[in-house]
C-alpha cells in the first residue's frame, strides 16, 4: 500500500514519517529530500527545484511527478510506502491515481493537523546535519551536544528555506494547495485526520494507530 502523509510545511511529516517507516518497514520516500539530494549533486534538476523551493514555492508538477515516478520504480518501493510531501498539487494526485490504477494498489492518506504558530515555530527552530539529513529542534529536539548531530557530529545547519522570510512565503504560497488535496482525499473517502499537535512521541503512537487502521500495519 502507499499512505500518503499530508500536513502544511513543518506538520512534522519527516520526523514522523522516519518513526512509521522504521515501525512499519516501508519506504520512506520524501520529495524534499530527493529535491535536496539533487541541489547537492549540482544536477539541472537540483538547480531548476533550487530556485522555487529557495522562494518557498512549489517545484512544478512535471519536474516533480518524473522524479517521483521514477523514484517509485525502485524494488524498495515495490510494497509499502509512505509518500512525505507528495502529492501537494491536484495534478500530483490524480497522477499518483492513475500510475497505480491498473495494479490495484491501495493509496491512503493521513492528514497531520497542525496549528499556523506551531508551525512557523517548528520551521523557525530546525536545524539539520548537512552531513547525514538527521532533523533536530533547538527546543523541542535539541542533539546532545550543541549544534552538533547526535548520528556524525557534523555542524548542524539551518535549511536555506527555514528563515524566517522563507517560511512565511511558504506557508503562504503551500497552504491552498494542500486544502485541495486534502478535499481530493476527503472526497474519496481516503482521508484519516490525526492531530499533529503536541510532544513527538505521542503524535506517532497516534499516528501508528490511524496507520494501521488503514492497513499499514507494524512489522
Ligand atoms: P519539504 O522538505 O517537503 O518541506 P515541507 O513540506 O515544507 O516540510 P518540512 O520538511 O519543512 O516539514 P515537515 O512537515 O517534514 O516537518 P519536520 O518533521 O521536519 O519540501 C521543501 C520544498 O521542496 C517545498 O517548499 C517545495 O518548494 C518543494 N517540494 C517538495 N515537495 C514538493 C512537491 N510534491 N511538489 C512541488 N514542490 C515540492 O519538523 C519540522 C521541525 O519541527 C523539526 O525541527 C522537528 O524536530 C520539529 N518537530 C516535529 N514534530 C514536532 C512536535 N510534535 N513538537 C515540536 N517540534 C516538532
Amino acid at each position: 500500500m502507499i499512505l500518503v502523509l499530508l500536513g502544511a510545511p513543518g506538520a512534522g511529516k519527516g520526523t514522523q514519517a522516519e518513526a512509521l517507516a522504521a515501525a512499519t518497514g516501508a519506504a520512506h520516500v520524501a520529495t524534499g529530500d530527493l529535491f535536496r539530494a539533487e541541489i547537492a549533486a549540482g544536477s539541472e534538476l537540483g538547480i531548476t527545484a533550487k530556485s522555487f523551493i529557495d522562494a518557498g514555492k512549489l517545484v512544478p508538477d512535471e519536474v516533480t511527478i518524473a522524479m517521483i515516478a521514477e523514484r517509485l520504480a525502485r524494488p524498495d518501493a515495490a510494497e509499502r510506502v509512505i509518500l512525505d510531501g507528495f502529492p501537494r498539487t491536484a495534478a500530483q494526485a490524480e497522477a499518483l491515481d492513475r500510475a497505480y490504477a491498473a495494479s490495484g494498489r491501495r493509496i491512503e492518506a493521513l492528514l497531520l493537523e497542525v496549528d499556523r504558530d506551531a508551525l512557523v515555530a517548528r520551521l523557525t527552530g530546525r536545524r539539520v546535519c548537512p552531513s547525514c539529513g538527521r532533523s533536530y529542534h533547538v527546543t523541542n529536539r535539541p542533539p546532545r551536544a550543541e549544534g552538533r548531530c547526535d548520528a556524525c557530529d557534523a555542524a548542524l545547519i539551518t535549511r536555506t528555506d527555514d528563515a524566517p522570510e522563507t517560511v512565511a512565503a511558504r506557508l503562504e504560497n503551500q497552504l491552498g494547495a494542500l486544502e485541495t488535496v486534502v478535499a481530493l482525499y476527503r472526497d474519496s473517502g481516503r482521508l484519516g485526520v490525526v492531530s499533529g499537535s503536541g510532544g513527538i512521541d505521542e503524535i506517532r503512537e497516534r499516528l501508528a494507530t490511524a496507520a494501521t487502521a488503514v492497513g499499514l500495519t507494524p512489522r
